[in-house]
């Protein structure tokens, strides 16, 4: 059964949502603050090694009984049970959405066309796991017997964005093997990569869930002719791999059988960082911690699942980044990881985020009448102080952020730790108070300054404060958190799409450019421009020039 296809706008609670907002867009979190002692821990969830403490948010218990009432009237529960029990919810691509059924434990039973799709994900992960410990201990080596060094992952948007951030963020966990992605058709970025490995000791894992990706195939191509400088055809056994659901194409490109990972169309592109698309993230940092991120996010699937939504830690995200959409206007948030090892993270979320809820077709295909989609950045604290803060502290864009923390660091540093969580909390706080003229005042003159120069100096100095954040606290970055902050985010991206009455699994948005790629690729190739608007022609030819 599909989801429903209701217009948002026409439920009640949206309407009260409207009138709400006209109610209290004009109060400060401040005054919230002051009215009620015990907001911080009352607006703090927490579960397992987490807590998200959302008393920053300009809302009131009305604003949230409010958002609460509109994931009932959209029927959330019951979308969300179409999710875990494998309902055919891509409809435009007539596919169910499992990535949840990845991290399902042993014994779980999820059935696509009649058939319990279980036991052919922990054949797929036995597979991961025996091929990632032989070469990580160097059972499985290179044409001329030497153990492998380097991995090279092969593939573009889903197929390299997980991947890469993972690898990334779990640096501290990694082993021997160095990790390194190409991903752009720009033949600098392969050239790049390549210039520095041995072919000997380098093993490449081609990634594509379609493969018929133009970047990936090049790459593989470059990357195989390079190979072949120094190795022969049958070597090509030993040091390619591939991920893909198109597995007739995988042997035309030479790739054994034992080497290729199948994945499934039911698995996203942006959500297949757990199938196979995950080899690489299972030979950087070894078979069990890719377990354990694996299992961190089947424990945030449980409590997505169950828990009420009033205590739902990425139900209530949604919302409340559906508040800030729909009826602050906010156009865009902010992720600012207060670690430099998920650098990526923000990366990663924009195509999640923007790829899944980029869309102003309704499920009843309806043109919307409302906001969808919110943009996404972000960089980690504290670069990010000393980068963009400006403008979300004193520009007059309103800039929803969540911060991530942790309350533990991994190499131990202390010292390091307790500066950088020291920014991490005073930036919230700072974005919710702000500086009024009053206390700016009072500094200035206290630093010695004439009134007639505060005067001059004072409107640059206030902070309007009253500025939105999330903050969620993690005891310690490890394969499980992360698993679960990643489970979180996908969650919440779906709650915003349901409520959004729009298709959050497909991406036909990326097509047309590709379909023009192909076109232009193909006059530059044979030196015939043709028809286009003038602005292209005249770029074409300046081209060619
Ligand atoms: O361009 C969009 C996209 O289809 C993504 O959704 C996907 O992650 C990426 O391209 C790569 O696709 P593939 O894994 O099939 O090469």
């Amino acid at each position: 059964m599909s989801l429903n296809r209701n217009n948002p706008k026409n439920t009640t609670a949206w309407k009260s949502l409207e009138n709400h907002y006209n109610e209290i867009n004009t109060s400060h979190l401040r005054e919230l603050f002051q009215t009620d002692p015990k907001r911080g821990p009352d607006l703090t969830l927490s579960y397992k090694d987490f807590l998200v403490d959302f008393s920053k948010n300009r809302i009131t218990d009305k604003t949230l009984s409010l958002l609460l009432d509109l994931a009932k009237e959209v029927s959330l529960k019951d979308a969300i049970e179409k999710v875990f029990t494998g309902d055919i919810i891509n409809e435009t691509e007539g596919r169910a959405v499992l990535h949840t059924a990845l991290r399902g434990k042993e014994g779980d039973s999820v059935m696509v066309d009649g058939e319990n799709i279980m036991p052919e994900i922990f054949a797929v992960k036995n597979k991961i796991r025996d091929f990632s410990n032989s070469v990580i201990s160097a059972k499985k080596r290179g044409y001329s017997g030497k153990p492998f060094t380097d991995i090279v992952n092969i593939g573009i948007g889903g197929s390299d964005l997980g991947p890469l951030m993972v690898t990334e963020a779990l640096k501290f966990y990694k082993n021997q093997l160095q990790i390194h992605f190409v991903s752009n058709v720009d033949g600098d970025h392969v050239n790049e990569v390549i210039k520095d490995l041995n072919p000997e000791t380098t093993l490449f894992v081609i990634v594509s869930k379609t493969f018929t990706t133009q970047e990936t195939l090049s790459n593989a191509t470059t990357i195989r002719k390079w190979f072949l400088q120094s190795a022969k055809e049958s070597d090509i056994a030993k040091h390619f791999a591939a991920v893909s659901t198109n597995t007739e194409k995988i042997s035309e490109f030479g790739i054994q059988e034992e080497n290729v990972f199948p994945m499934w169309d039911w698995v996203g592109g942006r959500f297949s960082l757990w199938s196979a698309v995950g080899l690489s993230i299972a030979l950087a940092i070894g078979y069990d911690n890719f377990e354990e991120l694996l299992g961190g996010a089947n424990e945030m699937d449980t409590h997505f699942r169950t828990e009420d939504f009033e205590t739902n830690i990425p139900v209530i995200l949604a919302l409340l980044s559906i508040w800030y959409n729909n009826f602050f206007e906010a156009e865009t948030e902010a992720i600012i990881p207060y670690s430099q090892y998920l650098n990526r993270f923000s990366a990663y979320l924009q195509q999640g985020i923007m790829e899944s809820n980029g869309k102003s077709a309704g499920r009843d295909g309806e043109i919307v009448d409302y906001e969808t989609g919110t943009i996404i950045w972000g960089e980690p604290g504290t670069n990010a102080q000393h980068a963009f803060f400006q403008l979300i502290h004193q520009g007059t864009k309103i800039i929803p952020a969540d911060f991530i923390g942790f309350k533990k660091s991994l190499h131990g540093d202390s010292d390091h730790h307790d500066k950088l969580m020291a920014n991490f909390f005073a930036q919230t706080e700072a974005l919710l108070n702000g500086k009024n003229a009053e206390e700016v005042k009072v500094e200035l003159l206290e630093k010695g300054m004439q009134e007639k120069e505060i005067k001059e100096l004072l409107p640059f100095k206030v902070f309007q404060g009253n500025k939105p954040t999330n903050t969620i606290l993690i005891e310690k970055l490890t394969p499980r958190t992360l698993g679960m902050l990643i489970a979180m985010y996908e969650h919440k991206i779906f709650v915003q799409g349901v409520i959004w009455n729009i298709y959050s699994f497909d991406q036909w948005g990326v097509e047309l450019g590709k379909q023009l790629a192909s076109t232009i690729l193909q006059e530059i190739k044979t030196n015939s421009i043709g028809e286009h608007d003038s602005s292209t022609t005249n770029l074409l030819r300046v081209y060619k020039s």
